[in-house]
């Protein structure tokens, strides 16, 4: 007891010293110094929020805007020097730029990039299972010729991904990444897809009265089938009732917020449809659930996470994955498409493939899966709705 206490005090002793030694690092890095400035003039809380101990104290991260992303973000928000930044409006935003553990660029830019937990504890941008920090995912950026090896970091989709421009900088309590810009504050689930290409989708949620329920559950996953995919499935889905369509959002809703890191090839998720479940497929880097392709990842939200979706997923899925990018595949995904399920996911491809099969293609593909998973499934969806509602 006595030994843990000592231990303790010793350890509150130690950061301190720490906490300075990141500024010491700030202020000796000329590319910092707008960041200096407004860290000094918030007295101690910026380095108290470096002091508090995290559930595992094993070191931080921090993200560090530039002066020229300093410099923009006053500039649009009419601020005229860093003496000016409102206090109780910044801390929230800078504890999103302080992650609880020790990251290096290199562990964000392997494959499949990663999560990493923030101090951004304030509930208006962070609901998630056991009042865990709102997080923020890392990944090496593809396809960036000019700045090979760039790492970014997504957080709330209003503002876009940040780049890593100065890695790995050593401080006493871990690392200094020098990013482009301040990281977005996230929004609920609803904003987030609506913000993504889901405006539909979220007309839906709000007819149905699900909204609040969708942006209140802490730790989420929503599936978001994108406008063009909702478009492709009207026929089906205006003859479908409240109820089904009911059920069918509540089968592309998860009850736990699964980043891509958190996800294997092959596995198998319950959703919030009681007796549901979808199975995710990784073909090369791209996810697919229940065979749709997911066109974004790890879109950051308040109370979870989300994916806008190619498709509408089919409740039936039998393991096929159709490739659905179209240059190489396109003979492939057309003649694979009548049977089943799998087929849904690939109408993005019709409108650059062209040619034959363009209009009707889609829906008529795509009804027959909606259509008879939902007949088929009937008695579950009419037998299920109470209990269904309960749920949420
Ligand atoms: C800094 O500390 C002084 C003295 O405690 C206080 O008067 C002032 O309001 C503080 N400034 C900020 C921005 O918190
Ligand atoms: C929440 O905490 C409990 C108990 O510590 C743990 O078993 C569970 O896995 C945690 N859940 C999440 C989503 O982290
Ligand atoms: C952070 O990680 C680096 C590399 O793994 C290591 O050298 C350093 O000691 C760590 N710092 C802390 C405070 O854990
Ligand atoms: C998020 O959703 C909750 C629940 O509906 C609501 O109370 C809150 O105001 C929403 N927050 C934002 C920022 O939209
Ligand atoms: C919708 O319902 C109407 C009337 O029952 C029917 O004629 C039509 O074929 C249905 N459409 C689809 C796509 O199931
Ligand atoms: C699964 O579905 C695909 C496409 O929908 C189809 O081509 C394939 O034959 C099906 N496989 C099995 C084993 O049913």
């Amino acid at each position: 007891m006595r030994t843990k206490k000592l231990f303790t005090t010793a350890l509150l002793a130690a950061s301190t010293v720490k906490a300075q030694s990141f500024l010491e690092v700030v202020q000796k890095t000329p590319e910092l110094s707008l960041f200096s400035a407004i860290v000094s003039g918030l007295n101690d809380t910026f380095t108290d929020l470096l002091k508090s101990l995290g559930p595992s104290d094993a070191g931080r991260t921090i993200l560090v805007p530039n002066d020229q992303a300093i410099q923009s973000f006053m500039v649009s928000n009419n601020i005229k020097s860093p003496a000016d930044v409102p206090v109780e409006k910044v801390i929230p935003f800078l504890s999103y730029h302080v992650l609880v553990n020790n990251i290096s660029s290199a562990q964000f830019a392997k494959p499949g990039g990663a999560v990493v937990e923030t101090k951004l504890q304030d509930e208006r941008y962070a609901l998630l299972g056991n009042n865990s920090g709102q997080v923020v995912f890392g990944t090496r950026k593809e396809s960036e010729e000019k700045k090979k090896a760039a790492v970014e970091i997504k957080s709330g989709v209003e503002g876009g991904a940040v780049q890593i421009v100065k890695q790995d900088v050593v401080f006493n309590q871990g690392f200094i990444h020098v990013v482009d810009g301040f990281l977005t504050l996230p929004t609920n689930c609803s904003k987030t897809i609506e913000h993504q290409g889901a405006e539909r989708l979220v007309t839906y949620i709000k007819r149905l009265g699900l909204l609040d329920t969708l942006d209140s559950y802490p730790g989420a996953t929503c599936f978001a089938p994108s406008d063009a995919a909702i478009e492709n499935a009207l026929p089906v889905l205006m003859n479908m009732t409240d109820a089904q369509l009911i059920d069918a959002i509540k089968f592309h809703t998860l009850l736990d917020a699964y980043y891509t890191p958190n996800l294997k090839n092959g596995q198998v998720i319950e959703t919030s449809l009681i007796g549901a479940s979808i199975t995710v497929n990784v073909v090369d880097g791209d996810y697919y659930f229940n065979g749709v392709l997911a066109k974004t990842t790890n879109d950051i939200a308040r109370n979870g996470v989300a994916y806008l979706l190619d498709g509408i997923m089919p409740l039936t899925f039998n393991g096929t994955i159709t490739p659905s990018m179209p240059s190489t595949t396109s003979a492939q995904s057309t003649s694979t498409a009548p049977p089943t399920g799998t087929s849904t996911g690939v109408e993005g491809t019709e409108t650059t493939v062209g040619a034959g099969t363009t209009t009707p293609a889609p829906t008529a593909i795509g009804t027959p899966n909606v259509a008879a998973a939902a007949t088929a499934r009937g008695s579950i969806f009419m037998a299920g709705a109470l209990a269904l509602l309960a749920l949420f």
